[in-house]
């Protein structure tokens, strides 16, 4: 019997892939993204990348994830799986694209911004080792509340088991471990700058 991961396909959204993602964005978030944004990051930029998440079978896409590479940072722009298959691993497995991205690319740091809400986000950034640097004040709209900004360095050094389909919920004592020497190497190399994302414009 297949596995229910076996019977998903990753690979790069397509234009034919625009009305799946435009669904999936209305209902996962209060102001979700338009199509021409949408359509911006799958076409007209050189440095956007995508991935979409189908079932094999029914081809029917679950989940995306939106990204630019801007000088030497990976810019996580957009991530959502469908509500229907929430918590069975696909956002991990997304994650695990976005690394594999960046290391494809040579790219040592991710960031990315959330709602100072979304735990369930958080706390899946936070299972590979992304760490809140700082904050931008009234970020979002619909409600209008802050964004955290995550960081993730040194990307060639995580740990390849992290990278492994289900990699991440597996072995959870090596996992804490590893992420645990991996922040330590990370923080002990920082500089107050990198925590220091909040605009002069947000300060005001
Ligand atoms: C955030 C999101 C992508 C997670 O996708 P998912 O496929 O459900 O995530 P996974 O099943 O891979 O879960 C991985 C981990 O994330 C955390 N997590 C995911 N959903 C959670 C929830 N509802 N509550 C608490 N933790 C949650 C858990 O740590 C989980 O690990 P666990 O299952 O071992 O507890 C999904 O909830 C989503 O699309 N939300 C709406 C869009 C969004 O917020 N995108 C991110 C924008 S920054």
């Amino acid at each position: 019997m297949t596995s229910f991961t076996e019977n998903l396909e990753f690979s790069p959204g397509l234009l034919e892939d625009l009305d799946e993602i435009m669904a999936i964005e209305a209902v996962s978030f209060s102001h979700p993204w338009t199509e021409s944004m949408v359509l911006s990051e799958l076409f007209d930029h050189p440095f956007a990348f995508s991935t979409v998440v189908r079932m094999r079978k029914e081809k029917k896409i679950i989940a995306y994830a939106f990204m630019r590479i801007l000088l030497d940072e990976l810019h996580l722009m957009d991530f959502a799986v469908h509500p229907a298959w929430r918590r069975r691993g696909i956002g991990m497995q997304l994650i695990q694209q976005v690394l594999l991205t960046a290391r494809e690319k040579g790219i040592e740091k991710i960031l990315l911004e959330v709602r100072a809400s979304n735990l369930p986000a958080q706390r899946l950034y936070q299972k590979f080792g992304f760490f809140q640097i700082g904050e931008r004040r009234n970020y979002y709209y619909k409600p209008r509340e802050d964004a955290f900004v995550y960081q993730l360095n040194r990307v060639h050094e995580i740990p390849p088991f992290m990278l492994l389909e289900n990699g991440a919920s597996e072995a959870p004592n090596l996992k804490n471990a590893a992420l645990l020497t991996h922040k330590r190497n990370i923080l002990s190399e920082l500089s107050p700058q990198d925590f220091n994302h909040v605009s002069k414009e947000e300060e005001k």
